[in-house]
């Protein structure tokens, strides 16, 4: 098939990001700047560069944002700290606090300490669960969420369809799973989740209308595990070595973009399809976590 089968991420997050920058505009016309605070521990490369997507994106719809930037011996009580202070302070409306962390923090304890109404990555138990009950009262976890933006707005109905999400975490795979099983018309999947100790992925996977590779290993999903015409959403961001490239490594998706696009109905570039979107969700959550504060 033609390259036509493209879902474009980008263009479908500059819809968002238009969406965005409007109500950003009716707030400032309040006075009211949103605020996204950054909490960044150590010297994670990938998340240096995560990080300065999403402020530069921030600022380019009007949304005041700041880093703290924490050393790699930060202690779980020093993050907290500051967290309790964001929580604290009525000019910040959202706090991200990149993961991955160091290994002596525990990530549950500090996802569980921001407060629930500043939480636009949708990781207090409080949002989980609130997604788990279909309360659209909650911020969803920005990936998944995008990804449901992606496939309602680029017309890929999942109601009925079989998906297949393959990897079970919690920033990905399990929230997903949760938004394509509500019982809701953009929803109303039947979702299998496949993972690492899952037998017959493969067959899964062959059965699938959509597929939505969340597992983060390089080119797994390949050309003889899809179905003809089935819907790929390529989520994995994984760093190979390359010899042939400058930097002698390069960036690849979860799924053997070059073998499946030609069999996929409709499949995501990587980059540029569902990276822009976790941003416009991120910055479409900071507006409502403002919106929301100052009624
Ligand atoms: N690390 C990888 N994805 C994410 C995300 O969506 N939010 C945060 N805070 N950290 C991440």
């Amino acid at each position: 098939m033609a390259a036509d089968n493209l879902i474009d991420g980008r263009a479908i997050a500059e819809q968002i990001h238009a969406e965005t920058s409007q109500r950003v505009a009716a707030l400032k016309q309040r006075s009211i700047t949103p605020w996204l605070k950054f909490i960044r521990v150590g010297e994670d490369p990938a998340s240096k560069v995560y990080v300065g997507m999403k402020e530069r994106t921030s600022a380019r719809l009007g949304i005041h944002s700041d880093t703290a930037v924490l050393p790699e011996s930060t202690s779980e009580a020093q993050l907290l700290e500051l967290i309790r202070k964001a929580n604290a302070d009525p000019a910040v409306h959202g706090i991200l606090v990149q993961a991955p962390l160091p290994a002596h923090i525990r990530e549950q304890v500090v996802f569980a300490t921001v407060s629930p109404d500043k939480d636009v990555d949708g990781f207090h138990p409080v949002n989980v669960g609130k997604l788990m009950l279909g309360a659209d009262d909650g911020f969803r976890p920005c990936t998944p969420a995008g990804v449901h933006e992606l496939l309602i707005r680029s017309g890929v109905s999942t109601a009925g369809a079989e998906v297949v999400i393959l990897g079970r975490g919690n920033i990905v795979g399990k929230p997903m799973a949760a938004i394509l099983c509500q019982k809701d018309k953009h929803a109303d999947a039947t979702v299998t989740i496949c993972h690492s100790r899952s037998r017959q992925t493969a067959a899964h996977c062959r059965r699938a209308d959509i597929i939505i590779a969340a597992m983060g290993v390089a080119e797994f999903l390949k050309a003889d595990m899809v179905k003809p015409g089935a819907v790929v959403i390529d989520v994995g961001v994984n760093r190979i070595s390359d010899p042939t490239a400058k930097t002698g490594s390069r960036l690849v998706g979860d799924v053997d973009f070059a073998a499946v696009q030609p069999i996929a109905g409709r499949i995501t570039p990587n980059p540029g399809g569902v990276g822009p979107m976790t941003i416009a969700l991120l910055l479409q959550n900071t507006v409502k976590a403002a919106e929301r504060a100052t009624g």
